[in-house]
C-alpha cells in the first residue's frame, strides 16, 4: 500500500506493507539510515524520529499509521546544529550507533525547555540507551547545545 510522507521537508510517497514499522520503512525504503533498529520494542530509542514534532519510537510505529505525518531525522539538521555541534565538543558518543538518537531526543527536549536542568535530561532522555555508556558525555553535550541555543 501506498503512504505519503512529508519526510525532512519534502514531501514523498512510500510503499510499505501492512505490518511494516515506520522504522522499516525509513531505513529499508526512504534511505534514512540513522533510522536505526536495535531492540525493536521501544526500549532503547535507537530508532527516535520526531513525528509532528513530537519524539518517537519508529519502530513502534505500524508505517500505514504514519501516513500525512511530518517526519524528521537528523538527515534533515545542518552541519552546524547547535546539538551536532555539541555532541562533537563534548565527544558524546563513541560507537555512534545510539547518536541519531539521542540528538532527535535532545532536540525535542531543548524545543520544550530551553534551559533544563540535569535531572530533567537524564530524565527526557531515560528511553535512549548508550551501550558505550557515553551518559555523561550526553548531558554534558545537551548543557552546551542549551547555552548555544540561548545565545542565539
Ligand atoms: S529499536 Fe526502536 S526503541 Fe529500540
Ligand atoms: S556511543 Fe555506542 S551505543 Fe552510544
Amino acid at each position: 500500500m501506498e503512504i505519503r510522507l512529508r519526510l525532512n521537508g519534502q514531501d514523498i510517497a512510500l510503499d510499505v506493507a501492512p505490518d511494516e514499522t515506520l522504522q522499516h520503512a525509513l531505513r529499508w525504503t526512504a534511505g534514512i539510515e540513522s533510522a536505526r533498529s536495535t531492540c525493536g520494542i521501544g526500549v532503547c530509542g535507537a530508532c527516535a524520529v520526531l513525528v509532528d514534532g513530537r519524539v518517537m519510537s519508529s519502530c513502534l510505529i505500524l508505517a500505514p499509521l504514519a501516513d500525512g505525518r511530518a517526519i524528521e531525522t537528523v538527515e534533515a539538521l545542518p552541519e552546524d546544529d547547535p546539538v551536532i555541534a555539541a555532541f562533537v565538543a563534548e565527544t558524546a558518543f563513541q560507537c555512534s550507533y545510539c547518536t541519531p538518537g539521542f540528538v532527535i531526543a535532545v532536540k525535542a527536549l531543548l524545543a520544550d525547555d530551553p534551559d533544563p536542568n540535569e535531572a530533567t535530561i537524564r530524565e527526557r532522555l531515560s528511553g535512549n540507551l548508550c551501550r558505550c555508556g557515553s551518559y555523561d558525555a550526553i548531558v554534558a553535550a545537551t548543557q552546551r547545545a542549551a547555552r548555544a541555543a540561548r545565545r542565539t
